[in-house]
């Protein structure tokens, strides 16, 4: 028997890599030239590092805040610099990306030199409230191609603010009770859980696809006297009691969007956070969190939506603007945007 049938033998199932997995499947791309392949190993990478701080934080000087104010007004605290910083230096050496935008930085970021054909756009560090207390944080990543081939700031600028309908690829890390790489370049979705022993991604949720209905929702219910009239009745909807619905729903929350969003991926559910009189265009930003959180939740047979238009038509107005979200399960949102409706129409 050889070293092979030994392989065979233990388990059996073939381990496939990130970086095997991005070149095995290289050919889907209509311009399968190698440089998405590379930016996403390059991000790969940056997630390894950043996973390695995330580990140690609370044993190294990195937890805290850093007592400075993002353009959010937000605290920003040490691991998201570190994030920031990991991710702009990975991007920039692969040299397949021209401009980098991040939640982090006021304006869009040009790569030196750079003749990539890329834009990435990043979350950091996704949860950053909860660093301190140890709870699952993510990072986020969404990728288009260039439009124009004029070299000017605002010709890129132009081809920064695409909607979410052209992307090319758009992922998250989550950096929870194991920490997984979730991706996907319209074609399905796949995850892949990170093998500290090895330091691989290994491929462990292929093809994921999420549930048509769920029995979970998620909304910080902090905010419910705040909510539309659609939105606060269909709440107590899930609250009610009948079995031929399974409801009620159970309520989780980790005020994480990335976690909060990985769950309804791989249990099914709803995921909300609506406008309100607090934030009439909701909290989180559409091109780094709600842009590539749909583009997943989509190809995984899911509904993104922000209660009225689909996320992926929404055209951009500019880089850091927020807009209402809601994803899951196809029937769990189709349902909710039934309640904004009819409340819009007995508003009438
Ligand atoms: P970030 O840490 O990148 O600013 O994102 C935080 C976001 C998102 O992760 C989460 O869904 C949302 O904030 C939670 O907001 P509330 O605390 O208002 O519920
Ligand atoms: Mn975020
Ligand atoms: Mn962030």
């Amino acid at each position: 028997m050889n070293a092979l049938d030994h392989v065979a033998l233990q388990g059996g199932g073939k381990v496939i890599t990130l970086e095997q997995f991005i070149i095995e499947r290289q050919a889907e791309f209509p311009y399968a030239t190698g440089e998405l392949s590379r930016l996403l190993r390059d991000i790969g990478l940056a997630a390894k590092i950043i996973n390695r701080e995330v580990n140690k934080a609370g044993l190294v000087d990195i937890l805290g805040i850093t007592g400075e104010q993002n353009i959010h007004g937000e605290d920003v605290r040490k691991l998201d610099v570190f994030a920031n910083r990991e991710l702009i230096r990975a991007l920039s050496r692969g040299g397949e990306c021209c401009v980098i935008a991040s939640e982090e930085e006021k304006d869009i970021l040009f790569v030196p030199g750079s003749t990539g054909k890329y834009i990435v756009l990043i979350d950091p560090l996704d949860g950053s409230s909860n660093i301190d207390a140890n709870v699952t944080i993510g990072t986020i990543f969404s990728v288009y191609r260039r439009r124009s081939q004029e070299d000017s700031p605002e010709a890129l600028r132009r081809d920064v603010l695409q909607p979410g309908n052209r992307q090319v690829a758009a992922g998250y890390v989550v950096y929870g009770s194991s920490t997984m790489l979730v991706y996907t370049t319209g074609h399905g979705v796949n995850g892949f859980t990170l093998d500290p022993s090895i330091g691989e991604f290994l491929l462990s949720h292929p093809s994921i696809q999420i549930p048509k209905r769920g029995k979970i929702y998620s909304i910080n219910q902090g905010y419910f006297r705040f909510w539309e009239a659609g939105m606060q009745r269909y709440i107590e909807y899930l609250q009610e009691e009948d079995k031929s619905t399974g409801r009620p729903y159970s309520l989780r929350y980790v005020g994480t969007l990335v976690a909060d969003v990985h769950r309804t991926l791989l249990y099914g559910g709803i995921f909300l956070y609506p406008a309100s009189r607090k934030d009439p265009r909701g909290k989180l930003r559409l091109m780094y969190e709600a842009n590539p959180m749909a583009f997943i939740i989509e190809q995984a047979g899911g509904r993104a939506t922000d209660g009225r238009r689909r996320i992926l038509d929404i055209e951009p107005e500019s880089l850091h603007e927020r807009t209402p979200l809601i994803l899951g399960s196809e029937a769990d949102v189709l349902e909710v945007e039934r309640f904004l409706q009819e409340a819009e129409r007995t508003a009438l």
